[in-house]
């Protein structure tokens, strides 16, 4: 008789190694267009894992109507051919129809079935603009996890909120998928890599690498800090805005958010000081980036640091 999820999930691990010996899936879920950034998710669960199951699918319940659902980048045969030079096991590439049996209308009112939400996490940040997507999100994830049964799903510091939504997820609906955050990859100039940059034309692009820069000059203040000493919220955000501000006087960034939180709650933080018992924390932001060949082309990127 056991009393505590950790028992059973101990005992029932104990018993899936006895009886399918000592192999492990990797998972890595993505909604394709695979750029480097993608391929070191795949790469690391290759290097540690028996087998490895990657997923493409363009989720429609993490889009919002007015988003880029129909627009968004796919690209199957090139994102099969990286697979393979990847030694990737299992590629799942179901439609809508496989995903959402009952079918999933864009208009969230007319949505039916099962749901998964992350309440607290999921309305802060990136879900200030786009409401629904992290339901849409962990709904997923929910529903790959529960197909692939991976022992390990890897996920990118690229989206940071959707790794601590997803974590929060994890450890409290126990769910026996162990989720490992991999670091960004940035071109080098700095820029994350993301699908989205494939709509910015080459001088946009160059503008975009500030997004970092920004980020990065707050980093280095922060951790600069001498014993004791501290900065304020307000003092760190201005750091980020004086980078930037040619750029929003130019209109080519317009800046949506920057946010300075702890790492596992986002709650945001009035100070940062120089003292050992300062948590991990986030420095995030999101910036719309107009496009300078084509003004109306308007790009939303993300990007952030971890101190
Ligand atoms: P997608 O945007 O395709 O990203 C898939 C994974 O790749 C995510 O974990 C993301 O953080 C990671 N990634 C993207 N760009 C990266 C970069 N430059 N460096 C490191 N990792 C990077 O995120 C999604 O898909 C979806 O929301 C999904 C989780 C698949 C659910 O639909």
């Amino acid at each position: 008789v056991f009393h505590t999820v950790e028992e059973v999930v101990q005992w029932r691990t104990q018993e899936l190694k006895d009886t399918r010996s000592k192999e492990s899936i990797g998972f890595v879920p993505t909604m394709g267009c695979l750029h480097s950034g993608h391929a070191s998710l795949i790469s690391k669960s290759v290097s540690e894992n028996t087998y490895t199951v990657v997923s493409i699918f363009v989720n429609p319940s993490q889009f919002a109507p007015t988003e880029d659902l129909d627009n968004y980048p796919r690209t199957l045969p090139d994102d099969i051919k990286m697979l393979e030079s990847l030694n990737v096991d299992v590629l799942f590439a179901p439609n809508a129809h496989v995903m959402y049996p009952q079918g999933i209308p864009l208009n969230v009112e007319k949505q039916r079935g099962p749901f998964v939400s992350v309440l607290g996490l999921s309305e802060k940040l990136e879900g200030e603009t786009r409401p629904n997507f992290f339901r849409g999100v962990a709904t997923v994830v929910t529903k790959l996890f529960n197909i692939v049964m991976a022992d390990v799903a890897y996920f990118g510091q690229k989206d940071i909120q959707q790794f601590i939504v997803l974590q929060c997820m994890v450890d409290e609906l126990f769910v026996n998928t162990k989720l490992q955050m991999m670091r960004i990859v940035r071109n080098s100039s700095g820029l994350a890599l993301s699908s989205r940059n494939k709509y910015l034309c080459p001088k946009s692009l160059k503008i975009a690498e500030n997004l970092y820069r920004g980020l990065k000059a707050a980093e280095i203040a922060i951790k600069g800090l001498a014993s004791g000493a501290r900065l304020s919220r307000s003092e760190i955000i201005d750091i980020v805005t004086q980078i930037w501000a040619p750029y929003v006087d130019s209109h080519d960034f317009k800046i949506d958010y920057i946010s300075l939180a702890d790492f596992k709650t986002l709650d945001e933080l009035s100070l940062v000081e120089n003292t050992r018992e300062q948590q991990p924390l986030v420095i995030s932001c999101a910036v719309y980036v107009t496009d300078r060949e084509n003004p109306n082309t308007i790009v939303r990127l993300i990007d952030n640091i971890v101190i």
